[in-house]
């Protein structure tokens, strides 16, 4: 049985079983087995088909302010590249905010739509819950359900009024703001970023400029090669470490196998775990300085407390 599935069945076959609780108690405790095995409560998804987006989808890029999505929208294979276009953006939802935006130097008036509203104009606030954002450098940030709850991330779509490309980020951010040519056409990067940093452990890795794509996905089906075989039963220290990885070290260090991760660094997962394995101190500094151990490198520090730090390589001792 498949609580994750089917709730409805489940809550039922529940209720009739505790009719006759006494009796079939260790039944009862044999069939609650493939709950406790769930990899995330927060992935508990209820229904499997989205609803129909309330938003206009084209399947092919209209202009250069077009947002490109994917993801299980109803009526399209998850793996079709999808644009929204700019004015269609500007009708959901959206509000006003002056906040701390990245490369822009100081507070700025920013029109923004939560990520969770362009999730529900897609239709998919109940068969989704991870939305993983690609960039125009190879960075992927990821935002999960907990942050999409807590953190609020949104999409900047103005700031000072003003659409994306006329932005003038400061010198060196340049790039930030355009993609690279695709096919001829000059295309606008979009920036996300959040309303509060609450409980974040690396909040800089939620604030992504240069943004290609968003993946609309479920945890189970992007990072399943995390939670299969070594990755199964990890203790409590090691899964909290998972997440500090994923959260922090996935944006550019992706796994060698599985379709994830960013592509920023060209040393893997598994590399960075045969340093915290074999050559602690050489992890360490490099987690804590690396600017210290190569100039220029396009890593900032991670200045983890000592619990946190351990949660990270005890996660890295248990990779193959
Ligand atoms: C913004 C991208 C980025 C993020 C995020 C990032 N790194 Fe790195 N990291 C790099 C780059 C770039 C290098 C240099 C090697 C290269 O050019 O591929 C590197 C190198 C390293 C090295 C040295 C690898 C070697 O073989 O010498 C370690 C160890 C490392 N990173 C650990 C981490 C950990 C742990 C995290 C998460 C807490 C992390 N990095 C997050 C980009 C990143």
């Amino acid at each position: 049985m498949k609580c994750n599935e089917k709730p409805a069945t489940c809550i039922k076959v529940k209720a009739i079983m505790s009719m006759f609780l006494p009796l079939l108690l260790s039944l009862n405790s044999a069939l609650a087995q493939p709950e406790k095995e769930k990899t995330e409560p927060e992935s508990f998804l209820a229904e499997k088909t989205g609803k129909p987006p309330t938003i206009p989808l084209n399947t092919v890029r209209r202009s250069g302010e077009d947002l490109c999505v994917n993801g299980p929208i109803l009526g399209f294979d998850p793996g079709t590249s999808l644009y929204l276009a700019y004015e269609d953006l500007l009708k959901l939802p959206t509000h006003t905010l002056t906040t701390d935006l990245v490369w822009m130097g100081e507070k700025r008036k920013a029109l923004v739509l939560p990520l969770e509203e362009l999730r529900n104009a897609l239709g998919l606030e109940n068969v989704t819950d991870l939305v993983v954002v690609d960039c125009n450098d190879g960075y992927q940030a990821i935002f999960g359900a907990k942050v999409l709850k807590q953190n609020k991330p949104f999409l900047v779509l103005q700031i000072e009024g003003t659409p994306p490309g006329v932005w003038g980020l400061k010198e060196g951010a340049a790039t930030l703001e355009y993609n690279r040519l695709e096919e001829g056409a000059e295309t606008y990067a979009h920036y996300l970023n959040v309303e509060t940093e609450k409980g974040l452990i690396d909040p800089d890795h939620k604030k992504p400029w240069g943004v290609t794509r968003l993946e609309f996905t479920r945890r189970e089906v992007k990072f399943g090669e995390l939670f299969k075989g070594n990755y199964t039963n990890l203790s409590e220290e090691a899964s909290l470490g998972r997440e500090i990885y994923l959260g922090s070290c996935y944006c550019c260090h992706a796994p060698m196998s599985g379709n994830m991760g960013g592509s920023i660094s060209d040393r893997k997962l598994e590399l960075l775990a045969a340093h915290a394995k074999y050559n602690q101190q050489y992890f360490l500094d490099w987690t804590r300085d690396p600017q210290g151990q190569m100039k220029g490198v396009k890593m900032s520090p991670h200045l983890y407390g000592e619990e946190q730090m351990n949660q990270l390589i005890s996660f890295l001792k248990v990779v193959p």
